[in-house]
């Protein structure tokens, strides 16, 4: 692999399996791997883990299954993080994976922060709970969040062209780090 390969890491964590949160995420990560050939993306996908992270109390003591996917994240160039909105903040879950996560190890790193919900009245879980706990990470959580609800999908699959011009706003922040092309208008 050369040395300029951008190490992605996607957290979903939503407990569900097909996910709307799945579904923004990917949206994303097509569109990041469009305009960026050299990525190399790792998912952790929570809906998949919930057993051995509800197992892993301590971060020595994680489960086998778990510490790649830890490792991943503490050596990520870049993270996207999701979860659908749960009571008004991110899955337990979705906290749990990050209270095992070495809290020196983000310092710095650009993160992408993504929401589902039900309606848009819990838009403002990616700034009042996303942000803080990246925050606590010293880590650089970008501008602009992405956040759908209902309405932008089609069963799991993000189909809202409003979401989509999001999306290209938000990967020309990822820009400052990497030197993206700006996308043109279309
Ligand atoms: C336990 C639970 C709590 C929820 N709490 C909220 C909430 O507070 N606000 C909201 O907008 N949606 C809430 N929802 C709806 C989910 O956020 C929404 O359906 C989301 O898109 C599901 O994402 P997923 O398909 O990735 O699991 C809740 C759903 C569940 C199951």
């Amino acid at each position: 692999m050369s040395a300029s390969v951008i190490k992605v890491v996607v957290v979903s964590g939503s407990l569900r399996a097909p996910s709307r949160t799945h579904g923004l995420l990917q949206a994303l990560v097509e569109r990041l791997q469009a305009r960026l050939p050299n990525l190399d993306v790792h998912w952790v996908r929570i809906a998949a883990l919930a057993d051995v992270l509800s197992g892993s109390l301590e971060r020595d003591s994680a489960s086998a299954a778990l510490q790649p996917h830890l490792q991943a994240i503490e050596q990520a160039d870049l993270l996207l993080v999701g979860s659908p909105v749960y009571r008004a903040s991110y899955t337990g879950l979705f906290k749990h994976l990050f209270d095992l996560v070495d809290h020196q190890s983000l310092k710095g790193v650009p993160v992408v922060l993504a929401a589902t919900g039900g309606s848009e009245r819990h838009a403002l879980m990616i700034d009042h709970q996303l942000r803080p706990l990246f925050a606590f990470f010293q880590a650089h959580t970008l501008p602009y969040g992405l956040y759908a609800s209902v309405e932008a999908f089609d069963q799991h699959r993000l189909v809202e062209p409003a979401q989509y011009e999001r999306i290209e706003r938000v990967i020309d922040t990822v820009n400052t780090f990497f030197q993206i092309p700006v996308a043109t208008a279309a």
